[in-house]
Formats: structure tokens, sequence, C-alpha cells
């Protein structure tokens, strides 16, 4: 039975997503205590991840279903070993990327069947996020940081259309999940975006922790 809530973090490369998450979980460990809140990320943040990681951002991989293999494989013991025990110890579980990456990317961004691989994800029995929160900037924007910071990596070489495609993947899952997926506009500065991520925090979670956050 779980007791924790479950929080993930969305949005396309260089959308300051990780930022957002290191700000939240700072906050709730001041808040909550260092004990009752696990900041983690996919893919690869599991004993053993670092491998399935390495592959999927620099193996060169040539088929898609390979890569969408991985990811559900990092999944299942990213879940596993760390967030449903985190979960199940009434955590506070605060997650880059999750199931909605692997929409937004592989289904959206790689044209492979949502069916398909949300039958993958039910069959996998991975637990729903309480809250998502999608850190949207435009794909121009974000890929000018991306040059900015100097990062490239397989998938964020990719061209800018399949970063479309997958901002797409989120604004649409954001419309067909409005209570969940919440939409935070990213192109402000770190900490202006981080008000709103705080509010939406504090809004919907501060009952289930019996405080006030
Ligand atoms: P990473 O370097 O962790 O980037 P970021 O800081 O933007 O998360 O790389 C993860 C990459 O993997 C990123 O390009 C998104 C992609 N990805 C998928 O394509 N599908 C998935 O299911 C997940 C979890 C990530």
């Amino acid at each position: 039975m779980q007791h924790g809530q479950f929080v993930t973090f969305e949005g396309i490369d260089g959308s300051g997503k990780s930022t957002q998450a290191r700000f939240a979980a700072e906050f709730a460990a001041r808040t909550l205590g260092e004990n009752r809140v696990l900041w983690t990320r996919e893919p690869g943040d599991w004993k053993g991840g670092k491998h399935i990681r390495e592959l999927l951002l620099h193996g060169d991989l040539l088929h898609c279903h390979a890569e969408l293999y991985l990811f559900l494989a990092d999944r299942c013991e990213h879940v596993r070993q760390v967030i449903e025990p985190a979960l199940d110890r009434g955590c506070l579980v605060l997650c880059e990327r999750y199931c909605d990456s692997t929409l937004a990317y592989q289904s959206w961004g790689r044209n492979i069947s949502r069916t398909w691989i949300e039958s993958l994800f039910s069959a996998s029995g991975f637990p729903n996020p309480n809250l998502t929160l999608w850190i949207d900037v435009p794909v121009e924007k974000a890929w000018e940081r991306l040059i900015a910071r100097g990062s490239a990596d397989r998938i964020e070489s990719e061209a800018l259309t399949f970063l479309h495609s997958v901002r797409e993947g989120y604004a649409a899952l954001s419309k067909e999940y409005p209570q969940r997926v919440v939409r935070i506009d990213g192109t402000r500065t770190p900490h202006l975006v981080f008000t709103d991520v705080c509010a939406l925090l504090k809004k919907n979670l501060g009952e289930s922790f019996g405080i006030s956050l």
C-alpha cells in the first residue's frame, strides 16, 4: 500500500526541469525533513542503472524499439528498487522524467504506437504520478540553452523537428489530463518558475502530508 506522494517533472531537453526538481527537493527537505523526500531521475538512477543510461545516451542504437525497451527496463528496476520503496515509506518522491517522457519522445517523437506503449506500462505495473509538472519552453529557446551549455548527447543532437513533436506530445497530454499534467511557463528566470512549482506543490500536497507546506 502506498502512503507517499509521487511528483514527476517533465519537459523537452533544455527546459530547465532539473533545476526545478532540485529547488523542489531542497524546499521539500527543509519543510518535511530529508528522510521524507526522495529526488531521483530517469533514466539510470538505480543500482546498475548507469549501464542502461550509458547505452541510451551514447550507445548509438539503431532501432527505436531497442531504445523503448531499454527505457522500460530502466523504469521497471527504478520503480521496484527506488520509487515504490520510497512511496511505501511515506516519502514525497520527486522524479525527473517518467512515463510521460516515453509517450512524448517515443510515441509523439518516434511514432511508436501509443496504445502499445501504454499497454506495456500497465503490464509493468508502473504507479501513476499524483502530479506532473510540465516545464514548457519553446523549442528554439531550449535549443539556445543547450548550445550555450554545450550539451549534446545522442538524443539531444536530433533535429529540432523531433523536439517540436515531443513538445506537442506534452501539450496533448496536458490537455488530456489537465488535473495531473500542469503546464508551467519555463521561459522565465528559474526563481520565478519555482514560485509556480512551489505553489502547485503546496496546493496539491500540503494536505496529504498533514502540514502546511
Ligand atoms: P538526460 O541527459 O537525462 O536529459 P534531461 O536532463 O533533459 O532529462 O537525457 C535523457 C534523454 O532521454 C532525454 O533526451 C529524454 C530521453 N528520454 C526518452 O526519450 N524517453 C524516456 O522514457 C525517458 C525517461 C527519457
